[in-house]
């Protein structure tokens, strides 16, 4: 039957280890794509780019090949490259029965290299070690391949070698897919499922949904529904993809893969993760398994820093979400910083993107508050909440316990840094798991630890704690109570709503120390005293104080009558207290950001 003759599988590699090459190779060895397309689509990619943003997988692609005389399809379903989007790559290798795992032969095993094989053995594909860049004077293929199996634990007697730069070897993948991936089992006689594993949002088109069907067939003009949405559409076209370029078809069957359009408008109609049935048939049928609301992890707070631009940027924030099921947005109005928006994104590279996108395409200049987590609430009656900002928590009197999200972190760190490294996680209140030792003095460190002490600036520590050798990836495993408390910041006895923080007891001291500090420097000299006070509840951890400027009021007493001075000074001080008591600080908001930026 025809789907024998169909392979889907997917690319799995480390950031720069080679994945786009590869993709692009196996295009141009097919005869997909010719080198002159090839240059075309870069330059249209860009665009795509520009417009999808964050889970751009421009490379899922058809490819006919022919071997031992028979006709063959191989389907190249991509995936996104980063740890926020773990379960977009999931949904992809759902759609897949094999991987290539393409290891640079230069570096070796690496943190993602991991993460995406653990996701590819739990979706149950084959999967084929491909070892790459092996033009290169420093590849050591025997040595990696050995790492592979001592670390990933899946053969290597058969691994591929290649250089995806010049095309060596990878002839011999192209086969190997064909031989080792098998072919989808399913038969064609039963009621449509379609699995999306990606969808965006293009100008002229609405929504377009990529798709593997997982059982029946799709045709056009058929009325479709989104089982976990509930969403009902009529079919305009389905297709398949050709490098980037879209070709209308039909039909499509069992096995394959390919687009639809529906005149969809954004993509939370249409979910990765999503199954498409035929509407009408909800009732018989089970939507797949997997799907996942989008949970945002990360939160922040985003102003705009002209607060006229407040219009522009509710509209750009609509916009972005027309494509991004994931962003969360909801206006806030904030005594320091005006009028902006509460956000979630599932990660800091989410978060950042966002932001980029938001400067760079929206033209629009942004104070960004310090990124936090999302906290579950068990109250003392029983009730549960979440919460994502400090200022949202009830009074800790009526909190029974608090806990946070914690995560699985893998690092994998040259030998000679692991020290330093591990200095790094403890502090962070990493939770130690084990060490496991790559070739060629590597060391796999695994720790769980807190998201909320990933958040702040872990990567770029780390990295710089190694030298810039180290790599890590994260999985969230769960939420577990800790002793959280709320640290307040009061100046001249007014809390200052935007620096107040959800913080472990254990690093309190350290974070009212490094607050009152900055605020001390940052904060300029005033004609009152400034007293700045780090709290948790009425507790006062650390504190500071800023000399008030005296008006040189004694200038015209001619140092001559001591009590008339005594007046003057009486004088002034009162003035001074009544300042005081409305708290009239005048705090420059850079004061407020550096706080927010260094804690
Ligand atoms: P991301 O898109 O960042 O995930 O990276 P990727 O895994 O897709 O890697 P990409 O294909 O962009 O390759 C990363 C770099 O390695 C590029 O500069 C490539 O030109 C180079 N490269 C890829 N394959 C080979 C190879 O076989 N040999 C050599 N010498 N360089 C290669």
């Amino acid at each position: 039957s025809p789907e024998d003759r169909i392979r889907n599988f997917s690319i799995i590699a480390h950031i720069d280890h080679g994945k786009s090459t590869l993709a692009d190779r196996l295009l141009e060895i097919t005869g997909t794509v010719t080198k002159e397309d090839m240059k075309q689509q870069l330059l249209d990619s860009m665009d795509i780019e520009r417009e999808r943003g964050i889970t751009i997988k421009l490379n899922t692609a058809r490819m006919n090949v022919e071997e031992d005389g028979k006709d063959y399809v191989l389907n190249l379903i991509d995936t996104p490259g980063h740890v926020d989007f773990t379960y977009e790559v999931s949904r992809s290798l759902a759609a897949c029965e094999g991987a290539l795992l393409v290891v640079d032969a230069t570096q070796g095993v690496q943190a993602q290299t991991l993460a995406n094989v653990t996701l590819a053995m739990e979706a149950d594909l084959e999967i084929v070690p491909v070892l790459n860049k092996c033009d290169l004077p420093s590849a050591d293929p025997d040595r990696v391949c050995q790492e592979i199996e001592d670390v990933v634990g899946i053969d290597c007697s058969n691994a591929l070698q290649c250089s995806a730069k010049t095309g060596e070897g990878v002839p011999a993948i192209i086969k190997s897919i064909i031989d080792a991936v098998p072919a989808p089992t399913k038969s064609e006689d039963q009621k449509m499922r379609l699995l999306v594993f990606d969808s965006f949002y293009d100008n002229y088109r609405g929504v377009i949904a990529m798709f593997r069907v997982v059982d029946g067939s799709i045709s056009k003009g058929q009325k479709i529904r989104f089982k976990n949405s509930g969403k009902e559409f009529l079919v305009e076209e389905i297709g398949i993809m050709i490098g980037g370029a879209r070709r209308p078809v039909q039909k499509l069957a069992v096995g394959e893969v390919g687009y639809v359009c529906a005149n969809i408008k954004t993509v939370g109609d249409a979910r990765v993760g999503d199954t498409i049935i035929e509407a009408g048939t909800e009732d018989e049928v089970e939507a797949l398994p997997g799907y996942t609301e989008a949970t945002p992890m990360v939160f922040c707070g985003l102003f705009p820093s002209e607060s006229g631009d407040f219009d522009a940027m509710r509209s750009a924030f609509e916009k972005l979400s027309l494509n991004d099921a994931a962003l969360f947005f909801q206006p806030e109005n904030s005594v320091a910083l005006g009028l902006g928006f509460r956000c979630g994104f599932l990660g800091v590279l989410h978060m950042e993107v966002v932001k980029e996108r938001l400067e760079r395409e929206y033209d629009l200049d942004l104070i960004v508050t310090a990124p936090s987590v999302e906290y579950q609430l068990l109250m003392k009656d029983g009730t549960e909440t979440t919460i994502q900002f400090a200022n949202m928590l009830p009074p800790p009197i009526d909190i029974a316990e608090i806990r946070e999200p914690y995560c699985l972190l893998e690092m994998i760190v040259p030998e000679e840094h692991m020290g330093p490294c591990m200095e790094l996680a403890v502090q962070r209140r990493g939770i130690y798991r084990t060490t496991s030792f790559l070739t060629q003095g590597r060391a796999l460190l695994e720790y769980e630890m807190p998201m909320a002490e990933m958040i702040r600036d872990f990567f770029a520590e780390l990295k710089s704690r190694s030298r810039g050798y180290a790599s890590m990836d994260y999985r969230i495993i769960d939420f577990r109570a800790n002793d959280l408390v709320k640290l307040e910041v009061d100046i001249n006895k007014t809390t200052a709503n935007p620096l107040a923080q959800i913080v472990h007891r254990s690093r309190v001291t350290e974070f009212a120390k490094k607050i009152t500090k900055i605020l001390r420097d940052e904060i300029p000299a005033q004609q009152i005293k400034v007293i700045i006070q780090a709290r948790i509840g009425t507790h006062i951890v650390s504190s500071a104080n800023i000399k008030a400027v005296r008006k040189d009021v004694l200038a015209k007493c001619y140092g001559g009558d001591i009590t008339r001075k005594k007046k003057l000074l009486q004088k002034q001080a009162a003035g001074k207290k009544r300042m005081q008591a409305i708290g009239k600080v005048n705090v420059p908001s850079e004061a407020i950001l550096a706080v927010i930026k260094q804690t």
